[in-house]
C-alpha cells in the first residue's frame, strides 16, 4: 500500500462519513441486499410503462427511453456514447435505468433531483428525443386510449408535464433487480458463491473499492473525483459535477455508478472508454487506489461483480394505443 493510496483512501473514506455513507459502520457488511419494489399507484407503473417505450414522444416517432435504456440489455444501449435523433452520437455513456432509484441524484453529474426531474431532459433533448413537451402533451391528448390511462392513474384526463413524468418516473420507480446471488449470500445462504467470488468480494472491500461503492446499490450514493491518485484521461468533453455546482474542487467528480448488474452495462465509464470489466477493474484500481492488481486478482474481482445481477423486471410488453387522425406524425 503506497502512502499516497492510503492518503487518497482516507479523504474518500472522510469525505464518505460526511455524507452518512453506511460503510462506516463496524461488523456490517458494506454493501446491503436491494429490496423488490413496492408499488403504490399500479396505474401510474403501468402509464409509466407505457410511456417508457412509445417512440411517439420523440420527433422522429423512432427513439424511445427504451432505446438508449434498453430493459433487454440492463437498461443500457451498450454503446460507447448513446445515439440520438438524426444520429447524432452523443457526449457520454447512458447510465442504466435499473436501480436508479437508489441515486441521490440523476445524471453523471447529479443535475436532476429525482426521476421525476429526470423524466422532464430526453423528450426536450435536442440530442436525444428532439420533441418538445408542449407536442409530447398534444400526441398523447389525441389518443383516447392514452386519455383513459391517464384517468386511470390520476383521476381525472388532464394530460400535463407533470403527469407524464410522474408517470415515467412511477415505472423507474420498479425498476430494481433483487435476489442477485451476492444478495443471497448477504441474506445467509452461504452457497450462493464460490470460493473464487468470495475471494473477490474480499479483495474488492479490503483494497478500498468500498469506499465509493458500498450500499444497496453498490454505488449511486456520492459524488467521488474520477482520478483520485493517476490522472483519467477521458474520451469524453463532460468535467462532472462541476457542471452543476461551479466549484472549482468538483472537476472531474462524476456520480459512483451502481455495480448492481455491472456484467450487463459495458461499456463503462462515462465516456464509455471501458469496454470489458476487467479493464474496467484494472483502471479503477490504477487511477482510484494506485493499485496493480495481479490477473488473478482481477479475475476474482470480476467474478465477484458478476454476482451482482439481479432478477430483471419482467412485465408484458406494453400494447401502446394506435395514433388517431389528429396525432401529429413523425418528422424529419
Ligand atoms: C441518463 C431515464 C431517454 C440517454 C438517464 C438517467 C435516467 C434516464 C433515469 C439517469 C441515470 C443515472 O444518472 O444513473 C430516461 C428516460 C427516458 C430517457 C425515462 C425517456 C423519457 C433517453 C434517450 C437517450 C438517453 C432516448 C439516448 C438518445 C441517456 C444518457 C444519460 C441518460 C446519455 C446520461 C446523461 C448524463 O448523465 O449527462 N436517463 N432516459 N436517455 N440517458 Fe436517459
Ligand atoms: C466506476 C469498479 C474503486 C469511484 C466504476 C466502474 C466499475 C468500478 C466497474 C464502472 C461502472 C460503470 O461505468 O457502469 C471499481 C472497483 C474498485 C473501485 C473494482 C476497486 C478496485 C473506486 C473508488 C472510487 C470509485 C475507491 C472513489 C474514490 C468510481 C467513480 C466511477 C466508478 C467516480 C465513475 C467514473 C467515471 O465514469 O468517470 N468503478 N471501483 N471507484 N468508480 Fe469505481
Amino acid at each position: 500500500m503506497s502512502v499516497r493510496l492510503t492518503a487518497s483512501f482516507i479523504v474518500t473514506t472522510l469525505a464518505l462519513v460526511h455524507q452518512g455513507s453506511a460503510y462506516a459502520a463496524p461488523n456490517q457488511e458494506p454493501i446491503q441486499p436491494i429490496q423488490a419494489a413496492r408499488v403504490s399507484n399500479p396505474a401510474a407503473v403501468e402509464l409509466g410503462k407505457a410511456l417508457f417505450f412509445d417512440p411517439r414522444l420523440s420527433k422522429s416517432g423512432f427513439i424511445s427511453c427504451n432505446s438508449c435504456h434498453n430493459l433487454s440489455m440492463g437498461g443500457t444501449d451498450n454503446l460507447k456514447t448513446s445515439i440520438g435523433h438524426g444520429w447524432q452520437q452523443g457526449p457520454i455513456n447512458a447510465p442504466t435505468v435499473l436501480n436508479s432509484r437508489f441515486n441521490l441524484a440523476q445524471f453523471w453529474d447529479g443535475r436532476a433531483a429525482d426521476l421525476k426531474a429526470q423524466a422532464g431532459g430526453p423528450i426536450a433533448n435536442p440530442g436525444e428525443m428532439a420533441f418538445s413537451h408542449e407536442l409530447a402533451v398534444t400526441t398523447l391528448k389525441s389518443m383516447p386510449g392514452y386519455v383513459g390511462a391517464f384517468r386511470k392513474a390520476y383521476g381525472s384526463d388532464e394530460i400535463n408535464t407533470d403527469r407524464i413524468t410522474s408517470a415515467i418516473a412511477a415505472f423507474e420507480e420498479t425498476l430494481v433487480t433483487p435476489n442477485s446471488r451476492f444478495d443471497q449470500w448477504l441474506k445467509g445462504n452461504k452457497k450462493a458463491l464460490t470460493t473464487n467470488e468470495l475471494a473477490g468480494y474480499k479483495l474488492f472491500k479490503d483494497s478500498g473499492c468500498v469506499a465509493c461503492h458500498n450500499g444497496p446499490a453498490v454505488g449511486g450514493n456520492s459524488y467521488q473525483k474520477m482520478g483520485v491518485v493517476e490522472a483519467y484521461k477521458a474520451s469524453s468533453p463532460a468535467e462532472g459535477r462541476v457542471a452543476v455546482t461551479g466549484k472549482d474542487a468538483d472537476r472531474f467528480n462524476f456520480k459512483v455508478p451502481t455495480l448492481r448488474n455491472v456484467e450487463l452495462t459495458y461499456p463503462y465509464f462515462h465516456d464509455g472508454a471501458a469496454n470489458t470489466l476487467p479493464e474496467a477493474v484494472d483502471t479503477m484500481g490504477r487511477v482510484q487506489l494506485g493499485r496493480k492488481f495481479t490477473a488473478d486478482e482481477n479475475t476474482k474481482i470480476v467474478a465477484f461483480l458478476k454476482t451482482l445481477t439481479g432478477d430483471q423486471p419482467s412485465f408484458k410488453m406494453p400494447i401502446l394505443p394506435p395514433s388517431a387522425d389528429a396525432t401529429p406524425r413523425p418528422q424529419p
